[in-house]
């Protein structure tokens, strides 16, 4: 039986740790061809060599999403090895470290929003370019609950995640008729090492962010992945400029 991304190309920036690995993972298992781009090369090479393992097919291409010579690179790599690709998972992200507005810094700020905005834009420009050329494709890229409420604590990785809230939902709009769909994924908390790095730090935020989420529980990188695959799929297909969050139900009182 034919997989159902069979014969695509998919990059998925952030791929080679917690949600990104598994979407890459996942994406893998459904016969498409998967390249990581982050700045880790040994995990990303573990991932691709995991992925080859199961009969996969991957690549890493070591990339730092906040430079754009990078992207270039990166973009320009996918076009000489596949001559196009389908679907991009805009997913790379950083936390920042937690505190109130008035204790963060400015380097607080440039690490946050150059990673979390700029690099989805800057991404989403090299993305619509390739897919403008070859008519069509679609985009996921990773906002998060503080994307569409307020984070005590994470003011400005909230900032950034409304911003790519913003960016998800006019590119939608300005793309919509040239075959090009844009959504975004909303995590709730999610247990991966950017959450556990975090509980390292402040232990007492695990009972805090616990109580925010009416399932009680936090989620785990399948439940994001499969998400992801879905929005990229063909049953999607209706579907643009949309925020889907998966949050244990994080969001449903305010
Ligand atoms: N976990 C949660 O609770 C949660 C909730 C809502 C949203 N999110 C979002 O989900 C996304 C994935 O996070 P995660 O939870 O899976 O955390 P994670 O395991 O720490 O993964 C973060 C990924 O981003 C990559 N990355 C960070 N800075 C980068 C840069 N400058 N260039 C390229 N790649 C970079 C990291 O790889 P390198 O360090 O090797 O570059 C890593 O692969 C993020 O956008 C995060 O904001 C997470």
């Amino acid at each position: 039986m034919m997989k159902r991304f069979e014969g695509k190309v998919i990059c998925v920036t952030g791929g080679n740790s917690g949600i990104g690995r598994a979407t890459a993972l996942a994406f893998a298992r459904e016969g498409a061809q998967v390249v990581i781009a982050a700045r880790r090369e040994n995990l990303g090479e573990e991932v691709v060599r995991e992925i080859k393992k199961e009969g996969g097919e991957a690549a890493f291409v070591k990339t730092d999403v906040t430079v754009p010579l990078d992207l270039e690179n990166l973009f320009q790599k996918i076009k000489t090895t596949y001559g196009r690709f389908d679907c991009a998972f805009n997913n790379a992200g950083v936390g920042g470290p937690t505190a109130r507005l008035a204790r963060q810094t400015t380097e607080t700020w440039d690490l946050v929003m150059n990673t979390n905005l700029k690099g989805v834009w800057l991404c989403m420009k090299y993305e619509i370019q390739q897919m403008l050329e070859q008519g069509g494709g679609v985009i996921v890229n990773t906002a998060s609950t503080a994307g569409i409420s307020g984070s005590p604590g994470s003011a400005i990785y909230s900032a950034s995640k409304h911003g790519v809230v913003g960016l998800t939902r006019s590119a939608a709009a300005e793309y919509a008729t040239k075959n090009i769909r844009i959504n975004s994924v909303c995590p709730g908390p999610i247990a991966t090492p950017m959450l556990e790095n975090g509980f390292a730090l402040r232990p007492e935020m695990k009972e805090a962010y616990l109580d925010t989420i009416p399932m009680g529980r936090f989620g785990i990188p399948e439940e994001i992945s499969g998400a992801v695959l879905w929005l990229c799929s063909n049953e999607a297909s209706f579907i643009t400029g949309y925020l889907m969050t998966i949050g244990g139900g994080q969001t449903i009182t305010p």
